[in-house]
Order: structure tokens, then sequence, then C-alpha cells
């Protein structure tokens, strides 16, 4: 009787197919989920072929970035297809504000670095983001007042209705918080670069809490597109649970934006509760007030957990199962709405 080693693989031009692959190494909430295939694109002009495959086309397709923005429940009856194309370069320069490209597969915080040693501001607040440089628009990635998008000029696709590559301004990518077009439709658009405009100088983003004390803390003379960066490392490794140390996705949830009214009523009964201002007069809410008001923080179930750390973090503390985390998730949203009868939404890919 002879017993298989490895799952089947091929290996193409540009690309590597592997069958009923382990997605454990590839998910940052460290779920022992499998795909039916897994392919990893190094070329992006491989993508035509690649999606032509019959098994391809006849199932489910989902695009994995760095794995730090999804929950598989359950094991993928498809093709994940997972984007690792390289290239960071200046392409143009005008006015002091350079066009920067970089390929989907680049690390996002290498992406930082790489711009701010080159003299280059706009990403310093989004500093140590997890995840690729695919993923950001897709979510529009934020932190400590600044979203991607204020900083993206184009985005570059594979379009699987034409079956072409095309490129989306700013406009076109329908940019919302933590939302976008490319969100709303995963299954259309695979996203295989950005451009960037990024200032030579701009006025620095201080406001958000915490911020101007962790520049203090660091004893620099003059602040910089690398001071900040550094200070905003500091927060996030001090403040949200580190995902190389404990699986988790970031924020589980989103902070609910809802009407002036309801909002009112929650400032008076709980005045403590943080409300910022939103678009169009809406107000949004601190998620991670609600669920640690709730009684969750830190609250477990077997391996799955609220982090102790931050509330709005989902963590699996050991083997959790992507079905038992989003049970938790289920938990938690009918709680928060029970007590404070306000919504929560997930802010992860839940497949
Ligand atoms: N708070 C609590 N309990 C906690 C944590 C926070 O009550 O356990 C309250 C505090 O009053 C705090 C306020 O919530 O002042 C805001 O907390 P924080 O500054 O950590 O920001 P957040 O609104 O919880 C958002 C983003 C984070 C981002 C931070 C900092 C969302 C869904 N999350 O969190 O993004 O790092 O702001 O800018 O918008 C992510 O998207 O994965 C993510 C981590």
């Amino acid at each position: 009787m002879s017993y298989p080693v490895a799952p089947a693989r091929l290996e193409g031009a540009g690309y590597t197919i592997v069958e009923d692959a382990s997605l454990a190494t590839r998910n940052t909430l460290r779920v022992a989920a499998r795909a039916s295939l897994l392919i990893d694109v190094r070329d992006t002009q491989a993508l035509p072929e690649v999606l032509a495959f019959p098994l391809v086309k006849s199932s489910p397709l989902f695009v994995l970035g760095g794995g730090s923005n999804v929950l598989f429940t359950r094991d993928y009856p498809g093709t994940v297809l997972s984007l690792a194309s390289r290239g960071i370069q200046i392409c143009a320069e005008r006015d002091g504000v350079a066009t920067v490209r970089a390929a989907a597969g680049e690390n996002w915080n290498d992406l930082v670095n790489w711009t701010i040693a080159h003299g280059l501001c706009g990403l310093e607040n989004l500093a140590l983001i997890p995840g690729t440089v695919g993923a950001a628009p897709i979510q529009n990635i934020g932190a400590y007042g600044t979203e991607v998008r204020e900083f993206v000029e184009s985005v570059d696709v594979f379009d699987r209705h034409s079956m072409s590559a095309m490129r989306l301004s700013r406009a076109d990518c329908e940019f919302a918080y933590r939302d976008s077009r490319f969100k709303r439709a995963p299954e259309r658009y695979i996203v295989t670069g950005v451009d960037f405009a990024l200032p030579r100088s701009r006025e620095w983003r201080l406001d958000y809490s915490g911020v101007r004390e962790e520049i203090a803390a660091l004893g620099v003379e003059s602040i910089n597109a690398a001071s900040i960066a550094e200070a905003i490392t500091r927060l996030r490794l001090r403040k949200l649970p580190n995902p190389e140390v404990i699986g988790n996705a970031g924020s589980f949830f989103k902070n609910p934006v809802i009407d002036a009214a309801p909002a009112a009523r929650l400032r008076s009964a709980y005045p403590a509760l943080p409300q910022w201002p939103a678009d169009a007069g809406r107000v949004k809410l601190s998620a991670a007030w609600l669920i640690e008001t709730s009684g969750l923080k830190g609250f477990r179930d077997g391996d799955a957990g609220v982090s102790a750390q931050h509330a709005l973090v989902l963590v699996n503390h050991g083997t959790a199962s992507g079905a038992r985390l989003w049970a938790l998730a289920q938990q938690v949203r009918d709680t928060v709405r029970q007590r404070f009868d306000v919504t929560l939404d997930a802010e992860p890919v839940v497949i």
C-alpha cells in the first residue's frame, strides 16, 4: 500500500498549483482550513492562463493577500489565488509628488519603509499594518487618522468579466471606511498592483490619541516620516496583539457608523462611549468600548477568544476552528446588540 507524501503539485511559468492545500500558514488567525486548489502567482502575466484552467473556471475563486483579514469558517471548495508578484519603483515625479508603483505581492510594511527611505511621506501613519500591498485598497486600510485611499492614485486589476487587465482611478475604486469596489465584488477583480501619489513633504497627522505622546517619548529632535512610523510601530506593538505571537486578524469588527439621533441618545446614556464624526452627519462609535463594556474583553470559549489586550480583536489561543471563532463573533455581536441596540459588522472577509 502506498501513501501519498505530498499533495499534487504543478509548476507553471510564473505560478505554482497545489491540490488540497493547507491554508493554516496562510491566514493570521491560524485556522487549519484547506483549499481544493491553491495557486501562487509570481508573474501576473500568467493570470489569463491560470484563470482559463477548466477546474479554476468552474469553481469559486478567492484571492488571498497576506491572510490577515480573512476568516475561513470551513474548507474552501474552490481556488485560492495568492499573488506573489514583487517590485516597487518610482515611475514619475512632478511638483514634489512621486508616483510609486508597487506589485500586489509586496509586504505592506516593507513598502512603507521603502517609501520613507526614498524621502517620501504619506504612509507613515500606516506603518506595521499586516498584509500585502494588493490587499490594502480592497479594505481601504486605515490607522491613526489616515486611510490609504488618500494616497492611492490608481489600482491595477485583472478583471475576470472582461478577462483583461485594467487600471482604475481612485474615484473608480469607490472607497469608503474599510470598504471599496473590490471588496464588494471579490469574484471579479484581482488587484495586481497599486500606484501611490506620495509627496516629498506634508503636514504631519499627529492628532490621533496617543501619537504625540509616543513621539515625545522617542525623544527625537525633529519629527519626520521615519520617527512617526517608529512611534506608530511602538504604539501598535503595545496596543494590539501581535499576529506573530497569537493568531488574530486585527480588528474583527468595524467601528459602527450610526445616525445622529441614536448616537445622541447613546451619548447621554453613556458619556464615556467614544464617538467620532463620520460622513454625511453620521457618527462612528468605538466598537472596542461597546464590547469591553459588555464584559467580553478577555472572554474565552475554548481556544477562541476576545483579546484581553484590545476588545476589538478576536484571537486564536491555539487550535480554534474557524467555525468556533465565527460562533464567538456571533455571540459578541448578539451581546452588544442586546445591550446597546447597535449592530457590529465583521471587518474581515468571512468565508
Ligand atoms: N477601547 C476600549 N477597549 C479596548 C480598546 C479600545 O474601550 O479594549 C476604546 C478606547 O476608548 C480607545 C478607543 O476605543 O480610545 C479607540 O481605540 P483604538 O485607538 O485602539 O482604535 P479602534 O477604533 O479600536 C481603529 C482601527 C484599527 C486601528 C486603530 C488605530 C477599525 C475597525 N479599527 O481601532 O485598525 O489600528 O483604530 O487607528 O477601524 C484593523 O483595522 O485591523 C485595525 C487594527
